[in-house]
């Protein structure tokens, strides 16, 4: 569906009046218009002029099939036959309950419970509260902080950017968090200790062990993303990382938050990633991939026994809800996702898709102005550096990956850039020859931008 051309200028005139959108420096929003997105087709999104983009990125790494997905249209088709909405406060739905169990039921074991919310802010929130709360009604000692990582982030609502760690995003807001006991990031490329992994001793291994020792009598919890901290710059973890964290929490008695929202439904290359690393977290934030990138859901689980602790006097409600908690058009697609994750046989495929996706990686790796390459699953990072040999950093007036993106968009790809990462997320379904397509024009990107032959 293409737009003529005077209906295009009026809505760039509204668009430029009246929009505010997120995470983008309105002041130079007029050098480069987003593209005006009218239709989707696959794995591409096609824009007001019939242009065609592949969809690098997974529509902010949420999308799981593809667009205009058949049996996720028609569950949602069928749900509007009955009811759009209807509350969780005083009266209840079966979508909620029927994706509550298939939750249980392929999550990492002992997670029995679900709480509903619509982002992955919210998810990590509820977690964040619950556990604070738990604390308080369980801690013979006084429990007020949490454990986190720099570099982590868990959305952008006061308690998920309280937990976070990217100063760029987060220092304005410092004086309104509440305080928490950062971790360093166990980013190898730049590793805090000056190490190079393998050989390194795991120093990061040591220095969580020790942080939590000491901290772990008034915490209510450490939180952190598994297998790789995303917005933070697609980080993956040293191997045994996110287990090894598990191991010293439980030491301690500090239970473990594990945001899977960009994580989980398959992202990394099983269902979950804390199952990667035989991980059973105390309580687990999910979002993104939930609804296969339709509609806004989310959910937090959590461990019977946390859930247990809040029965009894009125007192121990969980005070928490939001007017769209577990709404039934968004439950249906993710009931939907799940099936179709299922029966599609998407899981049993995704090795081939990433090995196929690792394979045209390499070529990336040996650009000149390519630091490191970082891939987990589907999940994949490309750091771009001034200087390979001494990892120097470009300029950050410069904007690499802002470039690189844009030159990518001139090919046909939608991506996203973190700094200078250039992120690519594509959906789980993508073809081979998609996978293969979208690296080569990223690529191709990369060499126009740094000057690369
Ligand atoms: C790990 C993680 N947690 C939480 C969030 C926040 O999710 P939302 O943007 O839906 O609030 C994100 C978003 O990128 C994320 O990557």
């Amino acid at each position: 569906m293409n737009l003529d051309q005077s209906r295009q200028d009026q809505l760039r005139r509204w668009e430029r009046d009246h929009l505010w959108y997120p995470f983008t420096q309105m002041a130079t929003l007029a050098d480069d218009p987003p593209p005006l997105i009218v239709g989707a087709e696959g794995m591409y999104l096609v824009d007001a002029d019939g242009r065609r983009y592949l969809d690098g990125v997974s529509s902010l790494w949420v999308n799981v099939h593809g667009h205009r997905v058949a049996a996720i249209d028609a569950a949602i088709t069928d749900q509007l036959q009955h009811v759009a909405h209807s509350t969780l406060l005083g009266l209840t739905h079966p979508p909620a309950i029927m994706l509550a169990k298939a939750l249980v039921d392929v999550a990492p074991a002992g997670l029995t419970r679900v709480f509903y919310s619509d982002t992955g802010a919210c998810a990590v929130e509820i977690a964040v509260k619950m556990a604070y709360q738990y604390g308080a009604l369980t801690g013979t000692t006084e429990r007020r902080h949490f454990f986190r990582l720099n570099r982590g982030y868990h959305g952008d609502t006061i308690g998920a950017v309280s937990v976070g760690g990217i100063d760029l995003f987060h220092a304005t807001y410092r004086p309104l968090l509440f305080p928490t006991i950062p971790v360093e990031s166990p980013y190898c490329y730049r590793c805090p200790w000056g190490q190079r992994y393998p050989g390194c001793n795991r120093a990061c291994f040591d220095h969580v062990a020790d942080v939590v020792a000491q901290g772990a009598s008034g915490a209510c919890g450490f939180i952190m993303e598994p297998l790789v901290q995303g917005a933070g710059g697609m980080i993956t973890l040293p191997p045994g990382y996110t287990a090894f964290v598990r191991q010293v929490t439980e030491r301690h008695g500090v239970p473990l938050l594990l945001d899977e929202v960009a994580t989980g439904f398959g992202r990394t290359g099983t269902l979950f990633a804390a199952a990667r690393e035989n991980v059973q977290p105390d309580f687990m934030a999910l979002s993104k991939g939930l609804s296969g990138g339709y509609l806004p859901i989310a959910a937090t689980l959590v461990r019977e026994e946390i859930f247990q602790a809040f029965l009894g006097a009125p007192e121990r409600t969980f005070f928490h809800g939001h007017t769209y908690t577990g709404n039934p058009l968004a439950a249906r697609a993710a009931l939907a996702n799940l099936e179709l994750m299922q029966s599609s046989g998407l899981m049993q495929q995704l090795p081939d898709r990433i090995a196929a996706l690792t394979a045209a990686l390499e070529a990336l790796a040996a650009l000149s102005h390519v630091g490191e390459v970082r891939q987990c699953g589907m999940m994949v990072g490309v750091e771009l550096v001034a200087d390979a040999a001494s990892t120097a950093p470009y300029p950050g007036e410069l904007r690499m990956g802002s470039r690189v993106c844009q030159a990518a968009r001139r090919r046909g790809v939608f991506i996203r850039p973190l700094g200078d990462v250039v992120v690519m997320m594509p959906p789980l379904a993508m073809s081979h020859d998609q996978l293969r397509s979208l690296v080569t024009m990223v690529g191709e990107a990369i060499a126009e931008v740094t000057g690369t032959v």
